[in-house]
């Protein structure tokens, strides 16, 4: 029989960081327009209050309003737009992001591009972008990489960790390797999170319960929610777990999760 939702992981590495339960998910507002976005902002409500914004609304337009709005309705935003450019390109697009009073900044670049990030970041936190979770090891090795997903995962963590980076975006399943050889001095931060058996353009996933087991500080969630026929019923699901693993089932406020998963295809997350 499988284990009971919430219990099936053991969770060794859960954060001690003082993160407030309803903040761990982040959600990804990946919708074709800044109307859009706000739409599932609002049908999502108190819910969920921290959101990612990142490249398909950056494209849409109305990206710097709708940060403004985020942040009118007392949401932290999460600018995700994997700079990767030479470093002085990189440092003068950090510092048109000061006093926009977003949380997290991406940048996807090597140890040049990460210091010129640091240097300008102000308030908003550097989160270095390891391998991005639609990477597995034969795209890796295409990409000229000799070493594992893993490696290449705990070998860019160290050096964001040295440069002064805040944070990292790593898949789950790299997340307990970078507990154990870096401690808590990093943000760890999980998107691809999906039940094992996944069937989009992830290749290394996991799911709520594993990602915080393995020390995520943060998951990020994009189409299990957007995706879901009942959106607000699907990111209550997940806070739920979330509530369930933080406080050991105590405070719930949230209904207890959809037996069914969402709508998502292949998801039950
Ligand atoms: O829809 P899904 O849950 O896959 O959304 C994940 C989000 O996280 C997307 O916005 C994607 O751009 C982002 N992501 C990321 N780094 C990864 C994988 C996904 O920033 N390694």
């Amino acid at each position: 029989m499988p284990a009971p939702e919430g219990t099936a992981h053991r969770p060794t590495h859960l954060s001690k960081k003082p993160i407030a339960v309803d903040e761990r998910m982040i959600v990804a507002l990946d919708t074709p327009s800044a109307d859009d976005a706000r739409r599932l902002v609002d049908e999502l409500g108190d819910r969920v209050w921290f959101y990612k914004i990142g490249l398909e609304l950056f494209m849409a337009g109305g990206y710097w309003e709708l940060l403004a709005w985020l942040a009118s309705k007392g949401k932290k935003t999460f600018v995700d737009l994997k700079f990767f450019d030479v470093p002085n390109t990189v440092a003068a697009a950090v510092g048109q992001l000061r006093g926009r009073g977003a949380e997290f900044l991406t940048v996807h670049g090597n140890d040049e591009m990460l210091r010129a990030a640091c240097a300008e970041k102000g308030p908003t936190k550097i989160l270095a972008v390891t391998v991005l979770t639609s990477l597995d090891e034969a795209d890796l090795k295409a990409l000229g990489f000799q070493a594992s997903a893993a490696d290449v995962v705990l070998s860019r963590a160290e050096r964001a960790l040295d440069i002064g980076c805040d944070g990292v975006i790593s898949s789950g399943l790299e997340a307990a390797r970078l507990r154990e050889r870096l401690g808590d001095r990093l943000l760890i931060v999980v998107p691809g999170i999906r039940p094992v058996q996944n069937r989009d353009d992830h290749k290394r996933t996991v799911d709520v319960e594993e990602a915080f087991a393995n020390g995520a500080d943060y998951i990020v969630v994009g189409r299990p929610i957007t995706g879901a026929a009942d959106r607000r019923q699907a990111a209550m699901s997940i806070q739920a777990r979330i509530v369930n693993l933080f406080e050991g089932g105590t405070g719930l406020q949230c209904p207890p999760p959809a037996t069914n998963g969402t709508s998502f295809p292949g998801n039950s997350i």
